[in-house]
């Protein structure tokens, strides 16, 4: 049996690594949000009336440290020790080994159980901000295609069977649609996500006079959560609802993925996959797979069964921490990573793609205009179901149409006429506009707090501006 000291007791060294597990790695990427996280409290801290913790000299050298260790984690030089079990020792290891005492001040008052929780809400913040900038670039690409190709015919299908005359503008904006409706669950689990665990420490706060509230200004939070021990319940209950609107969008994704699998096969070829989107065989030399619409596919499914696995992990949980909570991380992590990269690939996917008149125009055959003939009888006054009757017992009467003719009278609002483009345009605008404002909001107080321009950092070497 071996025995690791560890700055929180002696463990056996298997123990301390089956109970760290994939924290050691997967903590890495928490390492800025950490010290951030840290430089907020310690802030708090100095500013405390009444009990003298740290100094603001204290303070300040805890910063600059801090801005360090942001500096090494971002160059790749940061280490998470298994005697460390997670980032948070790891930075109060390297903290009291650059300042003595007062680094080993720094953890008075807050529990790992609040540091880790407002870690994540830190990062997810910043991931949140960029994925909907994202899925809005991808809803207003869609909307720029179908505005394009507005008037282009494309047979509209049920069952996957054609149905009715449609248009590529309404096909494209439909999923520019979906996207938008995902952005409504983004932001509300933005929201969710934008309270301040920290402080709450181990879910009872602590006896003497911290200032939470200080603590959720100075990291850019809209407030700190009102109850430290929902402080602490709140973890993974956010990351399951932050998840839940990431499964949105990556559902809206798999439907797109897999209209244009089918669609830009070679037996419809109503559309045409850039070619360097494609994959090719090691064995036919023609192939051009959909690799990356393929991809996305799966992907969506495993980002609800990440949403799936940290909605289970937490149902029935007792109140308080358990170390159950540690295992939401990696889905959440990972689902973030995952819904990120799938909206970035298909922007220029649908920037760049092609649209095959011909092979829409293909694929209208007479019954697709059968609903229009009925409902022409229904204008010249037959009820609805005897037009219906009379148009289902002469099918083979029914001659082809203009399809685009056949458009242009499909013009109520929503309809392959009567798209407002202008409205989604509209839309995608504002939420733009949200999110800058978001970051800029979150930039400048994590600026202020660290004394420099964040997101930049000092370079190595460089004396930091106060
Ligand atoms: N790595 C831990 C987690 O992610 C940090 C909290 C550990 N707290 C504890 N009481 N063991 O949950």
């Amino acid at each position: 049996m071996t025995i690791r000291k560890t700055i929180v007791g002696r463990v056996d060294a298997s123990v301390l690594e089956f109970t760290a597990g994939k924290d050691v790695v997967l903590d890495l990427a928490l390492a800025e949000v950490d010290c951030i996280g840290s430089a907020a409290h310690v802030t708090m801290l100095s500013r405390m009336p009444r009990v003298k913790i740290l100094s603001a000299r204290a303070r300040n050298a805890v910063v600059r440290e801090l801005v360090g260790i942001m500096g090494a984690a971002r160059r790749g030089r940061f280490t998470i020790l298994p005697e460390d079990q997670d980032v948070h020792l790891a930075v109060e290891r390297m903290l009291t080994a650059k300042l003595g005492d007062t680094g080993k001040r720094v953890h008075t008052a807050r529990s790992r159980n609040d540091q880790v929780a407002t870690d994540l809400r830190l990062f997810a913040k910043e991931r949140m901000l960029t994925l909907m900038e994202d899925v809005l670039g991808l809803a207003g690409a869609l909307t720029a295609l179908g505005r394009k190709y507005a008037g282009v015919p494309m047979v509209g299908r049920t069952h996957l069977q054609p149905a009715m005359p449609s248009s590529v503008g309404l096909w494209a904006t439909a999923h520019a649609e979906s996207l938008l409706d995902d952005d409504i669950l983004l932001r509300a689990a933005y929201f969710v996500n934008d309270r301040c665990p920290l402080g709450s420490a181990a879910s009872y706060g602590v006896s003497i006079p911290i200032d939470r509230a200080l603590t959720a200004r100075l990291l850019g939070f809209r407030a700190p959560h009102q109850n430290v021990l929902y402080a602490g319940n709140a973890r993974g209950k956010c990351e399951s609802a932050i998840l839940a609107a990431l499964a949105q969008v990556m559902l809206t994704l798999s439907r797109f993925a897999e209209d244009m699998i089918l669609f830009a096969m070679p037996e419809f070829g109503y559309f045409i996959l850039p070619p360097e989107f494609g994959t090719g065989s090691s064995i036919m030399p023609q192939k051009n797979n959909p690799d990356v619409l393929e991809l996305i596919r799966a992907r969506a499914k495993i980002v609800s069964s990440q949403a799936a696995a940290v909605m289970a992990i937490v149902q029935g949980l007792p109140s308080g921490y358990s170390r159950d909570l540690q295992e939401t991380k990696e889905p959440f992590l990972e689902g973030l990573r995952v819904t990120a990269a799938c909206v970035r690939v298909l922007v220029p996917l649908v920037q760049k793609l092609g649209v095959n008149r011909d092979k829409l125009r293909a694929g209208f055959t007479p019954g697709v205009f059968a609903t229009d003939k009925a409902l022409e009888l229904v204008a010249g006054g037959m009820p609805f179901r005897d037009a219906y009757d009379h148009v289902k017992a002469h099918l083979g009467d029914l001659g082809m149409v203009d399809p685009r003719a056949a458009l242009r009278k499909k013009t109520h609002l929503g309809a392959p006429a009567g798209i407002d483009f202008a409205s989604f345009k509209a839309r995608v605008r504002r939420e733009q506009g949200f999110v800058r404002a978001e970051r800029r909001r979150f930039h400048g107080a994590i600026s202020r707090l660290l004394g420099v321009r964040y997101p930049e950092l000092p370079q190595k070497g460089t004396k930091r501006a106060k």
